[in-house]
């Protein structure tokens, strides 16, 4: 049985198979890449062993349920590998949406020694089963707030308080607001976790308020250094999660301990 709030040093392949059909409302992970990393010396992440690991996320996510799969590819003789289209062409086969696909832009990507462009990114692939049931969008300032924008030619007047276009004007009062472009830039690195890919508390925390509200269960069935369980108790809601590597599992507990300690303001 699986209990909520907690975390599982355990294959998440067979952790998952403990959850209960459509009990979980969000997924927000970050697999291990093409074995980019060994993470201790762990077996390899095949193909076969993600299609189970996909087919699980669908039976136990609720219906209009979100997946936030962050993967990049490697580079191998010369080609990029394209494992992550691959999943993510997988993940549709299973039933899912590819409701967006999203960029983690790195705003200080390490410098490489190799003879292409420095890579700055990775996906955030957005899958739900059905549409959507929740999207709280991150909204951001627009450039112009509230300004009145002539967008034609002819001058006519337009109220204060109009905010569309006046039917037989150009005049347009910029709105104050706007939802967030799909590419979220985030500087990486800083944290003291003693994990070698961790991704920034912001990225998990992003998603985790776009996509579940307070009181929702979100799993990450590769919690690594244990971000996603930090955000889930800083927005409030309920975690799951599962670690295979007892070293970092550990260190996830500890983080995760740490956390609840802290004293709340409200
Ligand atoms: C890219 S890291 C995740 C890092 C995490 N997002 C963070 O911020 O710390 C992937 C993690 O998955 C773990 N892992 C690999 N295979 C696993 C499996 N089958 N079940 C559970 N965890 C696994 C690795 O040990 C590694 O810590």
């Amino acid at each position: 049985m699986i209990e909520l709030n907690k975390i599982y040093n355990e294959d998440c392949l067979e952790g998952m198979k403990k959850i209960p059909d459509g009990s979980v409302d969000c997924v927000v992970t970050s697999p291990p890449y093409d074995n980019l990393r060994k993470y201790g010396g762990m077996e390899s992440f095949s193909f076969d062993k993600f299609k189970d690991i996909a087919q699980q996320i669908f039976r136990i996510l609720a219906e209009g349920g979100v997946c936030v799969w962050i993967v990049g590819d490697a580079t191998i003789n010369g080609s990029e590998t394209g494992t992550s289209f691959r999943q993510v062409l997988h993940f549709m086969e299973c039933g899912f949406l590819l409701y967006d696909t999203m960029i983690y832009q790195k705003r200080n990507p390490i410098p490489q020694n190799h003879n292409r462009y420095e890579q700055c990114f990775e996906y955030m692939f957005v899958l739900s089963k059905g549409r959507p049931k929740t999207f709280n969008p991150i909204k951001v300032e627009t450039l112009n707030k509230g300004k009145i924008m002539n967008w034609g030619g002819r001058k006519t007047k337009l109220d204060d308080n109009q905010c569309r276009r006046h039917r037989d004007s150009f005049l347009i009062k910029t709105k104050y607001s706007k939802i967030h472009t799909n590419i979220f830039c985030y500087t990486i690195g800083g944290g003291n976790t003693g994990h070698p890919a961790v991704f920034p508390l912001q990225l998990a925390t992003d998603h985790i308020l776009s996509w579940s509200n307070e009181g929702d269960t979100v799993l990450d069935p590769f919690m690594g250094s244990g971000t996603t369980a930090i955000a889930c108790i800083k927005e409030k809601r309920n975690f799951i999660g599962f670690e295979l590597n007892k070293e970092y599992y550990d260190k996830a507990c500890k983080r995760i301990k740490m956390e609840l300690a802290q004293p709340t303001l409200f």
